[in-house]
């Protein structure tokens, strides 16, 4: 029986590339640049399964597309809000994601975003490295002390939960959570943590807020002028979740006028373009989206769409079955 045809919309890790090849017809995007609008669409009409990344826009336009072909968007990540759900489902197709294995290497790089900002990590690196360093003085580089303050985490997911793990056996943290649904006391006590009803709540108690829920429409700038407003001068947001989660422009006015103490992104509304006022902001520690970017991770990642691929194919449930 031919092997189903499927296309890689990015250049994955060489394993897991040669490991699909073994089952599926594989087509990869050799430039490893993300397809244009009429290139997705052209791959609809032409793959039985298509692979896609968060760099793939998929918009109702991308998915309509007469005698389509694909059955299963089978997305290499956890978050797929670049995904038009309604549309893919109104048009029979399957959407899988990959949860679980990048959690813990996802909530590494929020610790490492959060004690950069507050020890000022990336002054003291462009300082050396521009030649610019005088040597130790007691006054020198001043940063904010980590260990033991109160940190909200907003979205305790599995992520969320890996960061509070981190925070309060690590940093002996006191962990406060907001998140849409009532959270397991068993769960939350594992952390010594506390649910708080409502981001109004949550925000004014924190030194540190760092955000862990999904993006998309639901929660597009959640975090907006009136809520930067309710964080202590000297608190620090990270966000390593979804750009759009963010107010952009707003979060520049704050750190601009020195409302909030300072910020920490991993990702961007409109990747890879960063908001110019951004750029001019010397309290804010900026990385290009590298939550998932181990060698380990991005490996299980791959491994974890051919489990849902096979499941689908050979009739099962995928596990990581989304829509
Ligand atoms: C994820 O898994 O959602 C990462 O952010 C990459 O898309």
């Amino acid at each position: 029986m031919a092997k189903p045809t499927v296309l890689l919309t990015r250049r994955w890790p060489a394993v897991v590339e040669q490991k699909l090849a073994e089952s599926y017809d594989v087509a990869t995007n050799r430039s490893d640049r993300p397809l244009s609008p009429s290139e997705f669409r052209e791959a609809i009409g032409k793959y039985d399964a298509v692979l896609p990344t968060v760099t793939d826009k998929i918009n109702a336009d991308a998915l309509d597309v007469p005698k389509a072909r694909t059955k299963i968007l089978a997305n290499y990540g956890v978050g797929f809000s670049h995904i038009d759900v309604t549309a893919a489902t109104r048009r029979g197709i399957a959407i899988t994601n990959t949860p679980d294995v990048l959690s813990e290497c996802t909530a590494d790089l929020a610790m490492t975003l959060m004690l950069m900002v507050a020890r000022r990590a990336g002054d003291g690196e462009r300082e050396l490295r521009a030649g610019d360093w005088s040597g130790w003085r007691p006054t020198h580089l001043i940063g904010t002390k980590v260990s033991g303050k109160t940190l909200g985490i907003v979205g305790f997911g599995r992520i969320g939960q890996q960061m509070a793990r981190r925070a309060h056996h690590g940093f002996g943290m006191e962990v406060l959570v907001y998140n849409r649904s009532p959270v397991d006391p068993g769960i939350l006590a594992q952390f010594n943590a506390r649910q708080v009803d409502t981001l109004e709540a949550l925000l004014p108690r924190c030194d540190f807020v760092s955000l862990h829920c999904p993006g998309g429409t639901e929660n597009r700038n959640m975090i907006n002028s009136a809520r930067l407003d309710l964080m202590k001068p000297d608190a620090f947001l990270i966000n390593t979740a979804r750009g759009e989660v963010v107010n952009e422009t707003a979060l520049a006015q704050a750190l601009m006028f020195d409302t909030i103490g300072g910020a920490a992104l991993d990702v961007f509304e409109a990747e890879p373009h960063v908001h110019p006022m951004l750029a001019q902001c010397d309290n804010l520690v900026m990385l290009p989206h590298m939550g998932s970017a181990t060698r380990e991770a991005r490996e299980a990642m791959g491994f974890r769409v051919l489990d849902n691929l096979n499941d689908f194919f050979t009739g099962a449930a995928p596990r990581d079955r989304v829509a």
